[in-house]
Formats: C-alpha cells, structure tokens, sequence
C-alpha cells in the first residue's frame, strides 16, 4: 500500500513513517518545511534503510498537490500537516483557519480527484473541551468549550471529513485523537524539535535542561489534583506511531474515531521528577499562576482503540524521559 504523510518530516509525522516503513509500507512525504527540517529524511533512512520521496510542497499551493496526486498514484493519505501553536492560533486566528482548514480543503478536494478514498487525520484531545469530567471517550459530544482557534481548527476538519464521507459512501475516514505526544525515536537520531519557541510542556523541559530557557514556568500548583498541578495523558512518540499502524489496517468505509493515549494521567510535578531522574540533573522551575484555558487534569479512555485495532500504548513515561535525552545527545553531538 502507498502512503502519502502530509506534515510527514515533523515530529509525529516522521515517527509514524518510520514504523510504516518497517511494516513495509511505501511512504512518501509532501511538507513545506515550515516547522521540520529536510535532514529528518536521511535520519528514517538510517533507522530503516528507507530514504522516502519527498515533496516540498504547501497543502496551500493547489497546482503543486496536483501534481503530486497525479504522480503518487496513492493508496491512501496521512493527514499531519498543520500549525499547531495554541498561543499563536489565538493572535492570528486567520493563519491558522487558513492553513489548517483550507489545507484540508485542498486535500480533500484531491483525493476525489485522484480516486484516494482512505484518509488518517491527527485529530486532538482539545476538540473535547470541558466535559467536566477527566476521562474521555470517543462518544462524548465535541466542540464545545474549545478556548483557542487552533483547537476549532481540528473540531472543523472533523466534521467535515464525517460531511464528506457521508456524501462519498466509498470513504474511509479515520480521525485519530491524540493526547499528549512526549518522546523521541530510541535510536536518538529523530525527536521534538520546533522551529519556534515551544509552549508544551515536554520541549520546553528539553530547553530548560539545555540552558535554552532560564526555567519551566509550572502553571499552577493549587488545581484540585494531588500534587496541585495539571495532569495530562502524556503518549510516547513511538507507541502512537504505532497507533497508526494498526489504524490503516483496519480502515472501513465510513468514520471511524479513537482515543490515542494511555488511559493514565500524570502531574506536571511528576513530569518534572521523571525527567530529573532520567537526566540525574535537576530541572529549574518556579510555579505561576494557572494558564488560561487549562484543564486540571484528562486523560484518554483508550478501550475503543484497543478493541477495535488491537492497539495500545506499551512505553512508560520512563521511556519518554530516556529517549528524550538520548535525543538531546545526539542533538548536541550534531551542532
Ligand atoms: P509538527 O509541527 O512537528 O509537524 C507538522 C508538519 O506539518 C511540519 O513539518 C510542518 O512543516 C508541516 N506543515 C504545516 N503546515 C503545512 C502546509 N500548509 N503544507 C505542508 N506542510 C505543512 O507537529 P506534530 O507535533 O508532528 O503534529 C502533527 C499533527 O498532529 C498536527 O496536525 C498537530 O496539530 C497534531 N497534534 C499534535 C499534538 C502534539 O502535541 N504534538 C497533539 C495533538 C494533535
Ligand atoms: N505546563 C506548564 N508549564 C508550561 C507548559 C505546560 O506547567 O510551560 C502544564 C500545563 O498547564 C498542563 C501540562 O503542562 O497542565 C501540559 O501542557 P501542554 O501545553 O504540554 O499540553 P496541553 O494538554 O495543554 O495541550 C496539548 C496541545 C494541544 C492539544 C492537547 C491535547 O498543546 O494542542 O495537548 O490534549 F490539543
């Protein structure tokens, strides 16, 4: 089967065609290069002898997708091409409907065209919004309470795609909700590595311990949880690249949606400990006032995805932490 993985040189992205190819998969990748680097490409063929096509295209640039349809022949399309910044999808909320929405739109649109009927969208945990409750399941009504532009962004796309799968019976769609990636490759060689100034939690640790950022700003310590502060589900890169896997084989025709996370939560305090003992070094940080829009704690049930693609996580937050400094390592080796 030919995958194309739109965003396929980022971060999810690349770890997902690394697993891909290893189940011997053909992938090939369209990203414009605005949030990952063209190395990415060799470091896969070092982890898996597999250098794949590549397109440096904008989902915006019509004429160009063309052309890669028209050449890809494709089985079927990843979809992780996307602006993901939540602070910045605020002030300039248009950049992100534009990019995200309209990018969309213009796959979709070439899909039909090209006779592609299969597609995997990297949905998130943040179109749930404030179900009052910490556990989430596909079932619960979404898109309601999402405080940021990027979050509607993933609302939109996923009604759309049930919209077009409905008007295209021959469809098959699979919106896959991530919760909160953390981790690297175990070989080092690819990882988180923003372009810009990071606001999630996890590479804004690997900045501190670099000396990058002076400290982790911890946003509040008085939530309604053990220790007080959020607690996140918090999904190791490789186990959710994995999660993909067994999505496309099991695609169907229709939409089909699952919770990709651990099912556990963890605190920004344990966080902070894990990858302190991982690291042996101590992590500055100060506690802030809360963040406006977080929750105190979620997490995924992820019974659907197990059931239903045989699927579930198997790396311990332990790992993340290893993986993540054997990633800055090799980092610091290559500067
Ligand atoms: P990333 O920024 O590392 O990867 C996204 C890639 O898409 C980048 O390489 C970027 O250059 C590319 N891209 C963006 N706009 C494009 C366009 N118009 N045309 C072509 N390429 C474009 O992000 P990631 O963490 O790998 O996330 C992948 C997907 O998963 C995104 O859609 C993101 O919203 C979603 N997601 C991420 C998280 C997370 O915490 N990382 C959580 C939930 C959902
Ligand atoms: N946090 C800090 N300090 C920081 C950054 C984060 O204390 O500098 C805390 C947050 O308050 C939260 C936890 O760490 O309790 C995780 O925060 P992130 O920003 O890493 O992740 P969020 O859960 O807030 O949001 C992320 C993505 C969203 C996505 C969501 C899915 O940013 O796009 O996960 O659950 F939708």
């Amino acid at each position: 089967m030919k995958i194309l993985l739109t965003g396929g040189t980022g971060y999810i992205g690349s770890h997902t065609a690394v697993e891909l190819i290893r189940q011997g998969y053909d992938v090939e990748i369209l990203d414009n290069l605005f949030n990952s680097k063209i190395t990415v490409l060799d470091d896969i063929e070092k982890i898996t002898g597999v250098k794949p096509k590549f397109y440096k295209v904008d989902l915006l640039d019509v004429p160009a997708m063309k052309k890669v349809f028209e050449e890809g022949k494709y089985d079927a399309v990843m979809h992780f091409a996307g602006l993901k910044a939540v602070g910045e999808s605020v002030e300039k909320p248009l950049k992100y409907y534009e990019n995200n929405v309209g990018g969309t739109i213009n796959l979709l649109k070439c899909m039909k065209k090209y006779g592609v009927d299969k597609i995997v969208f990297s949905s998130s945990a943040t179109v749930y919004g404030d179900q009052g409750t910490a556990e989430l399941t596909e079932d619960m009504q979404t898109g309601v309470g999402i405080t940021n532009p990027y979050g509607e962004t993933k609302h939109i796309i996923e009604e759309m795609l049930i919209d077009v799968a409905e008007a295209e019976p021959k469809f098959e769609v699979t919106i896959l909700r991530y919760f909160n990636p953390v981790g690297a490759h175990e070989s080092g060689l690819i990882g988180e590595d923003p372009n810009d100034i990071p606001n999630n939690l996890m590479p804004i640790i690997m900045k501190v311990s670099t000396g990058e950022i002076k400290e982790l700003c911890v946003y509040g310590d008085d939530y309604d949880t053990p220790d007080g502060t959020g607690m996140r589900d918090y999904i190791h890169v490789v186990d959710l690249a994995k999660g993909h896997v067994a999505a496309i084989e099991k695609m169907k025709p229709g939409v089909s949606i699952y919770n990709l996370g651990t099912g556990k939560a963890t605190s920004v305090f344990e966080m902070v400990a894990a990858f302190e003992k991982a690291s042996g070094e101590k992590l500055a940080y100060k506690v802030v006032g809360r963040r406006a829009g977080d929750l105190p704690k979620i997490f995924a049930n992820p019974k659907k995805a197990k059931e239903e693609l045989g699927w579930e996580t198997e790396l311990t937050i332990e790992d993340a932490m290893n993986d993540t400094i054997n990633y800055l390592k090799h980092d610091a080796e290559r500067q």
